[in-house]
């Protein structure tokens, strides 16, 4: 653990246990980022930040004292570039926090192909090459902490969402995969699964579908805030844990003991 000594005359400790490690968060302009990059800046972290939403990402690369901030659409590789070479210019990269997500509520047989593709990119795609953009700089160290936001609806089944289900169940597989692959290199993968926290995600449910669903996850909704601790946690230098799945919040059974749907 790292500690810096406060100036002040209470010479109390404060625990900066982030203290000298570079951190990009990708998709921190959202409800989440906003709550994540404040834990990470006071645990003493510099941060790199992406985001889609230019203006929002200024404010918090003003904010926050960020190393910089990368605006644009992380499917495009001229932006996975700029990302990459901003990190590079940090000297070294120790974490990730990758948020990137997009939902869209609706009937599976009535989406789009477009926006079923749509889905499949934001959650998936995208999120993947976000991350290979950023791993020959933790290659070269050895070094690493990956945290990837899924969902519980990447391991519970969530009609409604149908393709962001399928796309966030892909997330959890890729990052249990490439924690194993990464293991000989000591860089560490978890993916975080939290139940329904209060964003601007959840504007397409109705009053009545918010209830139900705070109902079904122990009468509330989870706060960005009890997420992003979780996040904090998963990108401490001490972590020793790889390739977990990590529940915040809980909606119904597990897995295991789902009993699939009633005909
Ligand atoms: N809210 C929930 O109840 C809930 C529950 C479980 C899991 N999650 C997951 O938690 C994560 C954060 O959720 P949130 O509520 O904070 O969502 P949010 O407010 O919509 O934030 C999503 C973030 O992803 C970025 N993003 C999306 N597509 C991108 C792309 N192609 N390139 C670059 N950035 C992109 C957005 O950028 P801009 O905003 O700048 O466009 C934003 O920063 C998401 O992965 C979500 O699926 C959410």
């Amino acid at each position: 653990m790292r500690y810096t000594n406060r100036t002040h005359s209470s010479r109390q400790l404060i625990r900066r246990p982030l203290a000298g490690e570079v951190i990009a968060v990708l998709g921190a302009t959202g409800a989440l980022g906003q709550e994540l990059v404040p834990l990470l800046t006071r645990a003493g972290a510099t941060v790199l930040l992406s985001g889609r939403r230019r203006e929002r990402l200024g404010a918090m690369v003003e904010a926050s004292g960020a190393w910089a901030g990368v605006a644009g659409d992380l499917g495009s590789r001229a932006v996975r570039q700029r990302l990459y070479e901003a990190a590079l210019a940090a000297g070294r990269l120790d974490a990730i926090a990758c948020l990137i997500g997009e939902a869209q509520m609706g009937a599976f047989a009535g989406l789009s192909d477009a926006q079923a593709l749509r889905l499949l990119r934001a959650n998936l795609a995208i999120p993947m090459l976000a991350v290979k953009s950023l791993l020959p700089l933790m290659l070269r160290h050895k070094a690493g902490r990956i945290c990837l936001v899924s969902s519980v609806w990447g391991y519970q089944p969530a009609s409604g969402e149908v393709a962001y289900s399928a796309a966030k169940a892909g997330l959890i597989g890729f990052g249990r995969a490439l924690a194993e692959e990464l293991a000989p290199s000591q860089i560490l993968v978890n993916v975080l699964a939290p139940a329904a926290f209060v964003s601007p995600m959840l504007a397409q449910f109705s009053a009545a579908d918010l209830e139900a669903l705070a109902a079904r996850q122990g009468g509330h909704l989870l706060s960005a805030r009890t997420v992003a601790r979780r996040i904090l946690h998963l990108l401490d230098p001490d972590l020793r844990i790889s390739g977990r799945l990590v529940r915040v919040g809980r909606i119904g059974p597990t897995p295991e003991e789902s009993p699939g749907p009633t005909p």
